[in-house]
This record gives structure tokens, sequence and C-alpha cells, in this order.
């Protein structure tokens, strides 16, 4: 039966909840979940849905999925940066793209890149032995950085790899305001961060035409990413636009390094909170690798680290909000949605739902052995979204969590050398409000 609209915070005339939404998102969620299994709200012109129950999750996402492109706010604020690149493109361009990129994510390839994400890795371990205070956060984000570009640019970033990150920085900044901004913000504004944003389109397309033109230069097809983009052609047999190159290839740097990073700053700070979750890891570790580098075939045998893994992605999901927009009227949840209307779904409220995991708040990795996830109602656990947008990159990305997890943890005891709770804080991705310090300490496989 359908219903009136859903109720839901009221709150500034002209902005509605945006000014919540952006200066406490995870509060202002948190709030609007409160009033139901669909909530609704303004941002500015524009009436938004909060969806929280899995089925409804699963409408939208998979079996409706055909009727919703992504919501225009954010596409326009992270077009910014990423212009038309797959996850902000749609329809039959969108798939195009897609298809041409999903190679380098087949499960051959992915056994490939084991062995330069184990020696990336190593590398920064070695760097690691002479620090006495490891900033993870920033640490992780270089490695990750440095893993995406070797393993689908097959570029060396390293001499780049600050000014990546602080192109990126400059990105967040402008993006944890205008990615929920109902009213566009213009770019030309004579304002700081516009003035950011504008140093770090520039620095980032700059490293990214360099890796472009050099490959150009060499003519040689290395099957990578790099090489199938400048091979593609369109059907009248023309080449892709070097813009949309660049865009595919931005895309894919933001989208596939910070996410990682800060699954795996979270496991490392959590691993510091639950000594005894952490012995488990190691002892698993100890007993299937006793103390070489782990391979492909290796990984499936790490099972209680996997749990640690989804555990992770479950209470700390990167990607924290997801919004679509319909193309046409229909129903989710009893309640009618609008052509145009925005609907939101939070897999940090969804995942936190105690109608689909005991304890929700609770850091429990074990609820994830003997097949729990095969139980859980399809659309409650998402981090990796689902659907035409599902992330290109989550076999990538499990695959190198994994193996960096693994490689640090059979190497080092950590200590966390402050003792302040670290929380999350909702930017682009859902990142610890803090760095993560630790000391690391090497460890003596007996
Ligand atoms: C833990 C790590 C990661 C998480 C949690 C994550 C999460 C997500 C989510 C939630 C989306 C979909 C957004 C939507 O539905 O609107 C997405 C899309 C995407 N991700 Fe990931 N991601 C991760 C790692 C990666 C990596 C390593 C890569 C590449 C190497 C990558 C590349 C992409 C791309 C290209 C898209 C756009 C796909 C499309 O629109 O068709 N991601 N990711």
């Amino acid at each position: 039966m359908e219903r009136t609209r859903p109720s839901g915070p009221r709150k500034n005339l002209l902005l509605g909840s945006a000014t919540d939404l952006i200066a406490s998102p995870l509060e202002f969620l948190k709030d609007t979940a409160s009033y139901g299994d669909v909530a609704s709200f303004r941002l500015g012109p524009f009436r938004a849905y909060l969806v929280r129950a899995a089925e409804d999750v699963n409408e939208v996402l998979v079996k409706q999925g055909d009727v919703f492109t992504r919501d225009p706010i954010m596409r326009y604020a992270s077009g910014k940066f990423l212009g038309n690149g797959i996850i902000n493109s749609e329809g039959n361009f969108h798939r195009d793209q897609r298809r041409m990129m999903q190679p380098a994510f087949h499960h051959k390839r992915l056994e490939g890149y084991v062995e330069l994400m184990v020696n990336q890795t190593d590398r920064m371990i070695k760097q690691w032995e002479s620090l006495d205070d490891i900033p993870v956060n920033s640490e992780i984000a270089a490695l990750t950085l440095k893993i995406v570009c070797e393993a689908l640019f097959k570029s060396d970033i390293t001499d780049d790899v600050a000014n990546v990150i602080e192109a990126v920085h400059y990105f967040e900044e402008v993006l944890a305001v205008e990615l929920r901004h109902p009213v566009p913000i213009p770019d030309w504004l004579p304002i700081p961060r516009k003035q950011r944003l504008r140093k770090g389109v520039a620095l980032l397309h700059e490293v990214i035409s360099e890796m472009i033109g050099d490959r150009r230069a060499s003519a040689v097809d290395k099957g990578d990413v790099l090489s199938t983009l400048l091979l593609a052609t369109s059907e009248d047999g023309s080449p892709m636009p070097e813009e949309q190159m660049i865009d595919e290839m931005t895309t894919t740097v933001i989208a596939g390094h910070e996410t990682s990073a800060t699954v795996i700053t979270w496991i490392l700070y959590l691993m510091g909170l639950y000594p005894e979750i952490n012995t488990r890891v190691v002892n698993e570790l100890d007993s299937v690798l006793a103390g070489r580098a782990p391979q492909m075939s290796d990984l499936p045998q790490l099972k209680y680290l996997d749990c640690v893994i989804k555990e992770t992605l479950r209470l700390f999901p990167p990607g924290w909000l997801i919004g679509r927009t319909p193309k046409e009227d229909l129903t989710i949840g009893g309640y009618t949605i609008k052509k145009g209307q925005l609907i939101y779904m939070s897999p940090y409220i969804t995942q936190r739902d105690s109608r689909y995991f005991e304890e929700p708040d609770a850091f429990k990795p074990d609820r994830w052995l003997d097949g729990f996830e095969s139980t859980l109602p399809k659309g409650a656990y998402f981090p990796f979204s689902n659907g035409f947008h599902v992330c290109i990159g989550q076999q990538f990305a499990l695959m190198e969590i994994k193996l960096i997890v693994a490689r640090l943890l059979q190497h080092f005891q950590f200590e966390r050398t402050q003792s302040e709770p670290i929380e999350p804080v909702a930017l682009v991705t859902l990142c610890p409000d803090k760095t993560l310090h630790v000391r690391a300490m090497e460890r003596v496989f007996a």
C-alpha cells in the first residue's frame, strides 16, 4: 500500500538539512534513520530520502537499478575532478567504458598484481624498520597509490606521490562541502578553497598527462588499462579523446587508493584495540605462511583475516553514502518517490542495523565465520555498493588489503604511541579523524 511522504527532520527554510549533512554527516544520518526505514528530508530545492532497510536498498541498487542514475549533486561535485569517468557516466557510454576497463580486474590479471603488491609493501616495511614513529594513514595512502598506478598503468609514480596526495587533499576539501550542497558553488569564485581546487586539478592532470605522454612515446602495448585506453576506438574508428582518458585514469587513481588505505589504517587501529584478535590473525599467518610472502593460492586459507576485513568494512565502510535519482516516478518501501528526487543509502547505517547484525556497533570478526554472509538478506551488507556501478575494483581491493595487512603483521608487532580514541569522520571516504601513530617492533617468526 502506498503511503504519504515519510517523516524526517525539518530544518532550515532555504537549504533544508544541507547544513547538518555537511557539518556532521554521521549524526545527521543516524538521526534521520531513526524516523523509519524510509525517511524524508530536504536538500535546498530537492526532496531527498534516506532508505535504510536491506530490502529497499536492494530494490534501488539492483532490482530497479536501471530506473536510477547517480544523484546529480554528487555527479556535479565529483565531476570537477573526475569529469565523465565511469563513476560519473551513465547508460550505454558507462557500459562500454566499464566493459573496456573490466579485463584489468579479471581473476587472471589480479594474480599478476600479487608480486608487485608484496614488493611495494616490503619496500615500505624496510623504511619503517628505521622509523621511531610511523604516521600510518599517509604511509599507507602513498603505498596504495603506488600500487594502483603500477598495476593498472605500469607507471612508477614514486616521484609524484607528494603531488598526487596534495591534489587529492584539495579534492576532498572541496567535496566535503559540495558533495552534499544543493546549490552549485561556482568554481571561478576567488576563494581559497576554489583556488586550491584548481591547483589540485592541475597537479593531478599534469601527472596523468605525463603517464599518457610517456606511453605514447614508447608506443609499446603493455596490456594494461593505459594501453587499453590508448588503443580504444569509437564506432567511427576515432581514438578516445585525451580528456576522456584523463577522466578514466583520474577516477581509477582516486577511487582506487584512498578507499583501500583507510580500511588498512582502520584494521591496524583495531588490531591495537583488540590484541586477542590480533594474536589470532598472526597465528593464522604463521601457520599458513610460515614466514614466507603470501601468494594468490594462500589467500583463501587466511580465513580469519578475511573475517577481520569484512567486519572492518561493515563498521567503517569507506563509501558511507551512495546516492541515486529515479528517471521516473516509482515506489520504494511503500512511498512514492518522484522522478528527479534524491535517494540516499548508507552502508554505515544499514550495516549497523540490529535487525541484521547482533550487537551492531561491536567489532566482532567471528560473526563472519560459518557462512554468516550467505544468511544475510540482500542489501544488508554493501560496502562496495551493488548493481550497475558496483565497485569494479572490489576483488583488487580485497586482495590488496589482505596482502598488505598480512605482510605488515608478519613483520611487525605494532604499538600505538598515543592513546586518544580514533573516531570515524565522513569526508569523501569514512576516514579516521586522527593520524594513527605507531612504533613498529620486528617480530621474530617462531
Ligand atoms: C576497500 C576498498 C574500496 C571500497 C570500499 C570501494 C567502494 C566503492 C563503491 C561504494 C563504489 C560505488 C559507488 C556507487 O554505487 O555510486 C565504487 C565504485 C568504483 N570503484 Fe571502488 N572501492 C574500493 C576500492 C577500489 C579500487 C581498489 C578500485 C580500482 C583499482 C576502485 C575503483 C572503482 C571504480 C572505477 C568505481 C566506479 C564503478 C562504476 O561506476 O561503474 N575501487 N567503489
